[in-house]
């Protein structure tokens, strides 16, 4: 849901960082981020289709991540060997801690800033990949974010961004989710799961509050493209991601949302994660080559600045 339209820029920054602070901990958990070889397997695919690359990816010697999160990229890049040496930045220093306790348990290096992705404490040209996922949609002014992150690559670096809202797949989507919610009870009946009790262990009640002001955008592909075109990107390409598996999970979100979570059953969730897999595998291969971005919910943006 959009930030409601008097907040200022710097209004939105602050509730970003204490909304993400808060969200920290159990951020992991809530989205099913994984850093083994089933999320390695998904950030390198989002990466390819990004990139529009047949064969091997690229290896990029130093990149910088904005929004890094708990690390979801950046860690399973490094990983996989395409990212040699990764620098993560995000705005919630509590994010930022968790991404660090994760890279200890992976005995992988990175360096971390806590930092406004508008505004970015590096030098010029000092970056050959500028990456991110699920952070645009946060930044208030999004042309002076492609402005920094064009200033901080090289010439002929590459700058990538998944997992961004699209304002017509959100649409979509609340087809599935209103529907889930009509036959949520009937569903909790059949699992014997009990309802939820209030409270969010995302953060707390305090969370939830300011969740309605932390997202500022629902991008069309043309906002993304003329946004990257005006801060003097080339080649840029947009392309749209999820459509089934999307709708699928989301509708297993809001019917688990409604259930206290001890009591839904293992099997249940078993059977949510892998089915979002196995659409994921089917939007990819069928349905994302042929129809058009602006109706899947996730769009993903790759240029290079010119050399
Ligand atoms: C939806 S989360 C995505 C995290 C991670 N990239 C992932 O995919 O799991 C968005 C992240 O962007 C960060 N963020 C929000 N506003 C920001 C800003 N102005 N500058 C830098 N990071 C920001 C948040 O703190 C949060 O960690």
């Amino acid at each position: 849901m959009p930030a409601r339209a008097s907040a200022t820029a710097d209004e939105i920054r602050d509730v970003n960082a204490r909304y993400h602070d808060g969200a920290a901990a159990a951020y992991d958990a809530k989205w099913g981020i994984d850093y083994g070889d089933v999320g390695r397997a998904q950030v390198v695919s989002k990466v390819r289709k990004a990139l529009a690359a047949s064969g091997r990816l690229p290896t990029f010697a130093r990149a910088l991540e904005i929004g890094a999160g708990t690390g979801y990229f950046s860690l399973n890049l490094l990983q996989a060997g395409v990212v040699r040496e990764a620098v993560c930045t995000d705005i919630s220093p509590g994010m930022l801690r968790v991404l660090e306790e994760n890279a200890r348990t992976l005995a992988l290096r990175v360096e971390t800033r806590a930092c406004d992705a508008e505004d970015l404490p590096f030098g010029d040209a000092e970056f050959d990949l500028v990456l991110g996922h699920a952070v645009l949609h946060h930044l208030p002014d999004l042309g002076r974010a492609f402005n920094e992150l064009r200033r901080v690559l090289r010439p002929g670096g590459t700058v990538l961004f998944a997992g961004e809202p699209s304002r017509y797949g959100d649409r979509l989507a609340s087809v599935p989710k209103r529907a889930a919610a009509a036959v949520a009870p009937l569903w909790r009946a059949l699992l014997r799961a009990g309802p939820a009790a209030g409270g969010h262990a995302d953060g707390g009640a305090v969370n939830h509050e300011l969740e309605p002001f932390v997202d500022v955008h629902a991008f069309t592909p043309d906002t993304l493209e003329r946004a990257a075109r005006e801060a003097g990107f080339a080649d840029v390409r947009v392309r749209g991601e999820e459509l089934l598996a999307n709708w699928f999970g989301w509708a297993n979100r809001a019917l688990e949302a409604t259930a206290d979570p001890d009591e839904v059953p293992w099997a249940w969730k078993v059977y949510a994660f892998r089915g979002y897999l196995a659409l994921q595998k089917v939007d990819s291969a069928l349905l994302e080559p042929r129809l058009p971005p602006a109706i899947f919910y996730n769009l993903m943006l790759s240029a290079r600045r010119p050399a």
